[in-house]
């Protein structure tokens, strides 16, 4: 028995019943949304059987009506896995497309799904499924970069590299210390993500239209089948709320704006200027006119990818901003930011794992650097403190003469002799020399979260274990 069919020349078989046509071309074309929505498929179905289960056992409907719904809905799953399912614009969402073929799977009960729900607590459902599946891509994503840097730090804890400031050579630190920096923003970005995640698992199912419904269903039940914590507590909030994607979304360009930051070091350590770092093949391109580029595009992609993602941020709090309680159809604009900020990230993501887990650091040209723009200047300040008691305003100036005087001399700060320094303060003694290296430099920096290889080899242990 077909009770719905859809039918070309009348009104949506699922709302049509006051309806004497059907709708414009122009309004089928701006109105559906299974182009995109069609992802949720998966979600929309595991939310339906624990709807319809619930119904059973409260009695609403039977629970051969139940079963039957349940089979029907795993044959459309299976049908849509396999991609012989037919998406029809006409029947606009995945919601309708799915309860169209199972009305004509299997007749009569799929008239019943739709008992003490509506499409508005069911697309916010199926869409915080989705989104709480994306957290946890996300933060496998990133644990699997984060381990990539961690192996880096560890192969190159002693490494010495310029660190810079405003990127003008600053003082030498190490390699890895540099790789682990990125560790400490990257867990940043997966705490925001596991944050959301907690805040997003409340069950919007049930809260029906906007006000709730009359049937005695029990909402717990389909919380704790779909693996939500609890039911929403307000309905009028369940079906309008999309802070859920907008967490995710500022958590997902905060992440991404980490990523752009590391790719841009990247094009610039892989430059024939500073020459860092080796980028491997994998992860570069060719250029077809110019044979001898290998160019870091994958780097470039990265940091381009936090315009699309904020871009979505910006373009769904758009949406969102200003619009009245419960629902209202500017809501299903949500999901194709969503979609497309996930892609990216988790694209950006695989990318910049691959790229660091194949990367070589190019060590003579990084010692070469590191010593290079006076580095050591604040060691040598540092030395004056500490051994001749001089203030440390002082020292910097002391210092800021020696620097003059090396750059008159066209040398570096250790090649000056100690005619020179002594010239300058005759207090200086041969003992400034063992300060000047950058090795030493950088091995002095023991304080907590300083650049020493020592420290530097606390930080992998301890992230060692936390991502085992
Ligand atoms: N396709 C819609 C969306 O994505 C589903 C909800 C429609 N609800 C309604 N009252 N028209 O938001």
């Amino acid at each position: 028995m077909v009770l719905f069919m859809s039918d070309k020349n009348s009104s949506n078989a699922m709302w049509g019943g006051r309806f004497a046509s059907g709708p414009d071309a122009i309004m089928e074309a701006i109105n559906a949304s299974i182009g995109f929505d069609k992802r949720m498929a998966a979600q929309d179905i595991a939310g339906s059987i624990a709807h319809s289960a619930m119904l059973a056992k409260q009695d609403i409907i039977t629970d051969s009506d139940a079963e039957t719904i349940k089979e029907g809905l795993l044959t459309i799953l299976s049908e849509i896995e396999s991609g012989i399912f037919k998406y029809s614009t006409a029947l606009e969402d995945i919601h309708m497309n799915i309860e169209s073929r199972l009305q004509e799977i299997i007749g009569e009960p799929a008239g019943r799904l739709h008992t003490a729900r509506s499409r508005n607590d069911q697309v916010a459902t199926d869409f915080k499924l989705w989104t709480r599946d994306q957290c946890d891509a996300v933060i496998l994503g990133l644990s699997a970069l984060m381990s990539a840097l961690v192996n880096q730090a560890e192969a190159g804890a002693d490494i010495v590299m310029p660190g810079f400031t405003h990127l003008q050579v600053a003082q030498p630190v190490t390699w890895g210390h540099h790789m682990m920096a990125y560790v400490e923003m990257l867990a940043r970005d997966r705490s925001r993500f596991v944050d959301a995640r907690s805040r997003m698992n409340e069950s919007p199912l049930g809260a029906a239209a906007l006000a709730g419904t009359g049937f005695p269903i029990d909402r717990d039940m389909t919380a704790g089948a779909l693996g939500f914590d609890r039911p929403s507590a307000n309905s009028l909030d369940a079906v309008s709320d999309r802070d859920f994607a907008l967490e995710f979304l500022s958590a997902s360009s905060i992440c991404a704006t980490h990523l752009s930051r590391f790719a841009e070091e990247l094009v610039i350590w892989s430059s024939a200027q500073f020459k860092f770092v080796a980028l491997s093949d994998r992860f570069s391109t060719g250029s077809s006119i110019m044979p001898q580029k290998k160019n870091p595009d994958a780097a470039e992609l990265i940091r381009a990818k936090v315009g699309r993602i904020t871009g979505s941020f910006v373009g769904l709090l758009m949406v969102m901003k200003g619009l009245p309680l419960a629902y209202s159809k500017d809501m299903q604009e949500d999901k194709e930011q969503v979609f497309d900020a996930a892609d990216s990230l988790m694209l950006a993501l695989a990318a910049m794992t691959g790229m660091v887990a194949d990367m070589k650091p190019n060590v003579s040209k990084l010692e070469v650097a590191a010593a290079s723009g006076f580095s050591t200047a604040t060691d040598l300040a540092d030395w004056l403190v500490r051994e001749l008691g001089m203030p440390f305003r002082e020292a910097h100036h002391v210092t800021g003469s020696l620097v003059a005087k090396a750059e008159k001399q066209r040398c570096d700060l250790p090649d000056l002799s100690l005619d020179d320094m002594q010239a300058i303060n005759n207090q200086i003694t041969e003992d400034v020399f063992n300060f000047l290296s950058v090795q030493n430099s950088v091995a002095s920096r023991k304080s907590y979260g300083g650049t020493s290889p020592e420290q530097v080899r606390l930080q992998v242990a301890r992230w060692k274990e936390v991502l085992a």
